[in-house]
């Protein structure tokens, strides 16, 4: 059985005390809510914030991500934060190649690719995103931009690896948008991605990985998304900055 996994990206937003507010109202109530056996909950929050939220929550009930890292493992990267560094402050995922990092910050599948590969050095779990933009779906392109995002950042990636790996599918059109792909829709990539992965590794692998929707998931819609055979959970952007969006997304899980 693959691991069910709902992880908030709380992007840019939050000054700490605010940040160590929302984890503090999730940690009340998912210690006394223990999430099943197979169900992992996930925060991910700014750099400034990972000491504090780490502090704050029962790491066995909650975990922290950080939202990005750099490829490099040391030395002279003014204002880059190394995976060695978020996991020192106990931090246990890191979000990887997120579409806003590849839009507004350049980021390539060959950086990506670097800083998977770091992360699992340093005992971090990635949760890789990949999607499509509008154009590459109206133009059909869009299993094959998905295919080639996969097979790059991966390379890096062997088997021994790739299970501590996490795949975020996000359409870049449904990113903030309140535009949903349909569970179909959905479903149809996710079970590609899973091909994907059957290929690049073997099948027994690839019915391991835990696949992530993430776009415009409210309380409202997730049932039906995480209904769908192939999709293990969300990553969730804005609903994840109410707690009881949150809570309510996880309910549907
Ligand atoms: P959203 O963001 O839920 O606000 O659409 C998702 C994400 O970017 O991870």
């Amino acid at each position: 059985m693959r691991n069910k996994i709902v992880a908030g990206n709380w992007k840019m937003n939050t000054l700490v005390n605010e940040g160590v507010e929302l984890a503090k109202s999730l940690n009340d109530y998912f210690v006394s809510n223990k999430p099943p056996a197979g169900i992992k909950l996930v925060i991910g929050v700014p750099f400034t914030h990972i000491d504090a939220c780490v502090r704050e929550i029962d790491y066995t009930v909650i975990s922290v991500a950080a939202q990005n890292c750099s490829q490099f493992d040391r030395g002279a990267y003014t204002g880059e934060v190394s995976p060695e560094m978020i996991k020192s402050l106990g931090a246990q995922y890191v979000i990887i190649g997120h579409s806003e990092r590849r839009q507004l910050f350049g980021e390539t599948d060959e950086v990506i690719s670097q800083k998977v590969a770091l992360a699992h050095k340093n005992a971090l779990f990635p949760i890789l995103c990949c999607g499509e933009t509008l154009k590459e779906r109206q133009s059909g392109d869009h299993f094959e931009i998905v295919r080639q995002q996969l097979t790059d950042s991966l390379k890096l990636t062997d088997q021994f690896n790739i299970i501590r790996t996490v795949i975020a599918y996000e359409p870049v059109w449904a990113i903030g948008t309140g535009k949903t792909a349909s569970p179909e829709q959905a479903q149809e990539m996710h079970m590609f991605i899973r091909k994907v992965l059957s290929e690049l590794y073997s099948q027994p692998i690839a019915d391991k990985i835990s696949i992530l929707y993430g776009g415009s998931v409210k309380p409202e819609n997730a049932s039906e998304i995480f209904a769908q055979d192939d999709i293990d959970g969300g990553l969730i952007g804005g609903a994840s900055l109410k707690s009881e969006d949150f809570i309510n997304i996880y309910k549907a899980i």
